[in-house]
């Protein structure tokens, strides 16, 4: 069986399955925002067709800027890419067969990008079901490694550690000397967010990372961005071919960003549901890690494995993220994503029936 790495792209699940796919599929792997994109950038895209006639900036000024403005960052501080994952390629060839930590479990395109680059690898295990963490354990790990990847908020728990945890991280990485990779795709579900990208652009042990695919529903045009020390990012820009980034891509960023209203009302939305499918789950006996954003892990504990509910939901149409490939979890868990109302109900239902079929 070789089930997808990622989420998405639901018919290669039941494929890899050899299941026959249903007519009507919810994809609750997936975690980009369930409102979608804003409806601003939408009456856009006809315009920025035009976009792809000429080559686009292969400075990315224009974005760059939109950035610096939003983030109070300099613009030398800033790599954008072509979707936060090419800018976790650049950064594990930058640590080129270096000590790597990864704090697990996390989004596995950290390991599978330092392994190309013969990194050698170690894991800091967050351990269920709470996923708290234990700084005596992990500042000893630290002392080991070259650089860590930490993801906040987490994929896949959700959780997110608050300002005081990262201050302590983001110390202990300075003290070792260990360049700290703090994932912050998922920061903007969080309300209120922290995040620590005014501390990276003046550490050498610091770079933040974010995503634009995830909140502006554009997972499809691959946008993301890097904030560090300039000479750090530099180092890393290097690495990056020529025009990574697209012109329609740059277009929709700098709109993107201005687009803070969309946040609001996304996290005004993601909050009430998940509250809503939380109670659910609590009063119907299955256990959910404490997220703070737009999906959350969820496991049966009366189920032998949770195999069996994830074909029962496939089979159903109702595609959930297996974690099979998330060290720690080992498919105890299944992560699902907060969708739209009647999505979430059609999966409480599924989940009840369960329930009366075990
Ligand atoms: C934690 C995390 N970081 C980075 C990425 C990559 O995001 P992008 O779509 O910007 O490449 C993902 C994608 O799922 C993710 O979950």
């Amino acid at each position: 069986m070789h089930l997808p790495a990622h989420g998405a792209n639901t018919q290669h699940v039941y494929e890899a399955l050899g299941m026959e796919a249903p007519a009507t599929i919810i994809d609750f792997s997936v975690n980009t925002n369930p409102l979608g994109t804003p409806a601003s950038i939408q009456a856009c895209w006809q315009d920025w067709l035009q976009a792809v006639y000429d080559y686009p900036d292969p400075h990315y000024t224009e974005l760059k800027q939109q950035i610096a403005t939003k983030e109070k960052v300099e613009s030398k501080s800033l790599l954008p890419g072509n979707g936060a994952a090419e800018l976790i390629t650049l950064i594990a060839r930058f640590l080129h067969s270096k000590n790597v930590l990864i704090a697990q479990p996390a989004f596995s395109e950290y390991e599978t990008a330092c392994r190309v680059e013969d990194c050698n690898i170690s894991y800091y295990q967050l351990k269920p079901p709470a996923f708290t963490l234990d700084k005596e354990v992990l500042h000893k790990k630290l002392q080991a490694a070259d650089a860590v990847f930490f993801c906040n908020p987490n994929n896949p728990t959700g959780i997110a550690f608050d300002q005081h945890v990262m201050n302590w991280l983001i110390e202990a990485c300075e003290e070792a000397k260990t360049l700290l990779i703090l994932d912050e795709a998922f920061y903007d579900f969080v309300s209120p967010p922290a995040t620590a990208i005014q501390k990276a652009s003046n550490s050498p042990y610091l770079l933040v990372l974010r995503s634009l695919t995830k909140m502006y529903h554009i997972a499809g045009l691959r946008l993301g961005y890097l904030v560090g020390h300039p000479e750090v990012v530099e180092q890393i820009g290097k690495r990056q071919p020529h025009w990574a980034l697209n012109g329609i891509a740059l277009k929709a960023g700098v709109s993107c960003l201005l687009e803070q209203e969309h946040v609001k009302d996304t996290t005004n939305f993601i909050t009430k549901e998940r509250d809503r499918v939380f109670h659910f789950l609590q009063r119907s006996d299955y256990i959910h890690s404490a997220s703070a954003v737009n999906f959350y892990l969820l496991k049966d504990p009366a189920a032998a494995s949770q195999e069996s509910l994830y074909y029962f939901l496939l089979e159903k149409g109702l595609v959930l993220r297996h974690t099979y490939n998330f060290p720690g979890l080992e498919g105890n868990w299944l992560r699902a994503a907060v969708k739209k109302e009647a999505e979430n109900n059609q999966l409480m239902e599924a989940l009840v029936q369960w329930k009366k079929e075990e």
